[in-house]
């Protein structure tokens, strides 16, 4: 990754891939720039296609060229996938969210960190009271190449009137997961909660199993255990009160699209997914919020979640410093009253002018 010169030098795979994402990691990489030049980092992108963009093209979600590229990335910038005009035939063969499932399992991004955080700035964009929101800050670290995602069998009855998916676990799979969720919390406030239907399904009882045990090596960290249900109720109620939740795949999609609204806007939050394949470490960087079609080509969409995964993709390379100067220059930014259309009601900036006026902050 450096070379003799100690001129540091990374190979970035960028997928912008559908809807709004273009956009949004257009002004990431604006960001990236200014770093790069501040600090004497080298940035080589290579960009490629995946999900509609790429189906259009070679009829594949991840075609073998984007393979290429992430497979020799020393990290992954993604924006988003998915287009409406896939919805509307459910029995198509190839869709775009193909592309990011595919990704996941060709580089083992066997874990999701999805931190949730609030800005004072938002607080009144939340739904949930100030008081209930004042100082949330937690992290859903979610498994996210197993369980009912890629369990086999799946499919239809010969006769096709029943359908099934597995959702399936083994013990490796649930160990790997949880020591990143243990070691978190001890950098954070040393507390994990485990988030499964343990009264119900076979694979959380393995779950609840293997992370007490594993929990014997961590006996430092505070653990609890909470049924999906009643998390999706205490996340609400009381979301101050998470430090570290972990969980299965599924049970993690919907919780955290449930915690995102905490914080005012889905448009804000980061996300890492991390991994290992052929002994080399793994990371792909996206904002939560998806491809968000009606806002597509318009440069009206916040790229704050793309900026600070784009941060999150420093810290994995071990650019700590250059990191904190783009999550400062967000925090600048957002307190000298700068916001785009889903925080501000009026006065709001486009998408490319926040991405300026961040840059110009670092
Ligand atoms: C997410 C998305 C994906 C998922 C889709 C696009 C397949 O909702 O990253 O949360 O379900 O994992
Ligand atoms: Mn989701």
């Amino acid at each position: 990754m450096s070379n003799s010169n100690n001129q540091k030098e990374f190979n970035i795979a960028v997928l912008p891939g559908d809807g709004v994402g273009p956009e949004v990691v257009k002004e990431a990489i604006k960001v990236l720039n200014k770093v790069s030049e501040k600090y004497q980092i080298r940035f080589n992108y290579q960009e490629g296609l995946i999900g509609a963009q790429a189906i259009y093209k070679y009829n594949s979600a991840l075609p073998e060229e984007t393979k290429e590229i992430v497979e020799n990335a020393d990290a992954i910038l993604f924006g988003a996938v998915g287009d409406p005009a896939f919805d509307k035939d459910p029995n198509a063969k190839v869709r775009p969210e193909q592309g990011i499932l595919q990704l996941r399992k060709l580089l083992n991004l066997y874990a999701n960190i999805r931190p949730i955080k609030t800005y004072k700035e938002l607080y009144s964009k939340s739904p949930l009271k100030e008081e209930i929101i004042n100082g949330v800050d937690f992290v859903v670290i979610r498994e996210l190449t197993g369980g009912i995602y890629f369990g086999e069998p799946r499919g239809r009855t010969e006769n096709s009137k029943k359908a099934f998916d597995t959702c399936i676990y083994s013990d490796e799979e649930i160990t790997r997961v949880g020591r990143i969720a243990f070691e978190m919390a001890r950098k954070r406030r040393n507390k994990v909660t485990v988030v499964d239907k343990s009264n119900v399904l076979a694979t959380s009882r393995l779950w609840k199993e293997v992370i007490n045990n594993l929990h014997k090596e961590y006996s430092d960290v505070n653990l609890e255990f909470l049924y999906v249900d009643n998390a999706a109720m205490q996340i609400i109620r009381r979301p101050a009160d998470f430090d570290v939740i972990l969980t299965e795949n599924m049970f993690g999609d919907i919780l955290t699209d449930e915690a995102s609204v905490i914080t005012g806007s889905i448009g804000m939050l980061p996300s890492s997914s991390i991994g290992e394949k052929d002994g080399k470490r793994r990371g792909l960087f996206e904002p939560i919020h998806g491809s968000y079609p009606e806002g597509a080509g318009k440069n009206i969409a916040n790229p704050i979640g793309t900026i600070l995964s784009a941060a999150d993709m420093l810290d994995f390379l071990g650019l700590d410093e250059a990191s904190n100067a783009i999550r400062n220059a967000v925090d600048k930014t957002l307190s000298d009253g700068i916001f785009t259309m889903d925080i501000a009601n009026e006065n709001y900036m486009s998408c490319s002018e926040m991405g300026d006026a961040i840059t110009s902050r670092i």
